[in-house]
């Protein structure tokens, strides 16, 4: 099957398999090799054999991973870079310029907040925070003629608010704005932004999309072919690219992202149960919990509801520092998304460069990114902490 089937016709999981490229006509090797080369021959000056030329512009490794992300974001272009900031700066730049304004989740993923406050504001791209649940409140945080970006995680990180695609790039586009979809929660097997209306998706691939939590990586994924001309340039010309072993390890990742996040629903929603019936556990955030005040959003735009799952303990921030040190199973460790559980405290962790501002979370808040271990094992852990 060509590459144009595969992204048209072929479910998602051929398409995670399959999608982005095609057996070598050299060789036949079905896995893309890991063209570890920072230059190509050229057949003539300007005489480019596939267009490559050097390998911060294109690398054949990446090549393939950029398109198997594309096919599985319905996108038309994919583009992948060293880390999910990278990609973020990439896009800040790609689309603002000085005067400019954002409107960013108001419990934006600690380091995006840190890019857009400490890094895109000396640089003259001013933001406002607004709920991403509050389609009312992002409206009214946008500046007409100002905004050119609205800026959304969906589920959020890490109170897991949901956020209605298709209304705010709608509210966005009324006001001539992009909406900008951080999807690395959801994942494309959840969740494709683009099918509802948004003009971007971006991913830390660090997280669900890697999978194994041996590689850092991002990924922008548009279908407006001059947004996608514009990052190209941006990409090449800032540079912060993948190199081919990196984006060998994603795009490995990417072929089971199917299977996995079906494992890490299954067992966060084990984790859920156990939680919510457990005396030291004051709340259970979850958009899978009918009490989610988004619940019903997610069941509309999600396939399933994802796995990861913040709860508060009743003995304040102490208690949950305790739990988070007590935990075996869960490692005790930053980021999320990969095979193996982990478990952390946002408020001192993730989340710390957000403290004293509104983006601040509870003290007795821990998020954990449930793997997908024996869910009985988990639960055990859980249970053995939380005692
Ligand atoms: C939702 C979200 N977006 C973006 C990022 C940044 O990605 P990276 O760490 O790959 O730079 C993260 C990292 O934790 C994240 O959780």
């Amino acid at each position: 099957m060509s590459e144009q089937q595969h992204r048209n016709k072929s479910g998602f999981e051929t398409r995670a398999i399959h999608a982005g490229y095609e057996p070598d006509p050299m060789t036949g090797a079905v896995i893309p090799p890991i063209y570890a080369t920072s230059t190509y021959k050229q057949d003539g000056v300007g005489g480019l054999r596939g267009g490559y030329e050097y390998s911060r512009s294109a690398n054949p490794t990446r090549t393939a991973l950029e398109g198997a992300i594309a096919a599985l974001e319905e996108g038309e272009k994919g583009f992948a870079f060293a880390s999910g900031l990278a990609a973020e700066d990439a896009l800040i730049r790609s689309m603002c310029r000085p005067g400019d304004h954002v409107v960013i989740p108001d419990d934006a993923y600690g380091g995006t907040f840190r890019l857009f406050d400490k890094v895109a504001k000396v640089w003259g791209v001013d933001h406002s925070p607004a709920a991403v649940s509050d389609v009312d409140a992002v409206r009214a945080a946008i500046k007409p003629g100002v905004t050119k970006l609205v800026w959304i995680e969906t589920p959020t990180n890490p109170l897991l608010n949901i956020g209605d695609i298709e209304a705010l790039a709608a509210v966005a586009h009324e006001a001539g704005a992009k909406l900008v979809v951080d999807n690395t929660f959801a994942s494309p097997y959840l969740q494709q932004p683009l099918t509802l209306g948004a003009d971007v998706v971006m991913h830390s691939t660090t997280k669900y999309c890697g999978g194994h939590s041996d590689v850092v990586g991002g990924a922008v994924v548009v279908r407006d072919l001059d947004l996608a001309e514009q990052i190209t340039f941006h990409q090449n010309a800032m540079g912060a690219v993948p190199g081919p072993f990196d984006a060998f390890l994603t795009h490995r990742g990417l072929k089971t992202l199917g299977v996995r996040m079906d494992r890490h629903c299954d067992n966060a929603e084990k984790v859920v149960e156990f939680l919510s019936s457990h005396a030291a556990v004051s709340q259970v955030i979850y958009p899978g919990l009918p009490e989610h005040p988004g619940h019903a959003l997610a069941a509309r735009q999600m396939k399933r509801f994802g796995g990861m799952v913040s709860f508060r303990v009743t003995g304040g921030e102490q208690h949950a520092l305790a739990v988070c040190e007590k935990a075996e199973v869960f490692t005790l460790g930053e980021s999320l998304g990969g095979v193996e559980s982990l478990i952390e405290h946002p408020g001192r962790m993730t989340h710390a460069s957000v403290a004293g501002t509104d983006l601040e979370v509870p003290p007795d808040l821990i998020r954990l990114s449930v793997g997908i271990e024996t869910a009985d094992d988990l639960i055990a852990d859980l249970d053995r902490a939380l005692g």
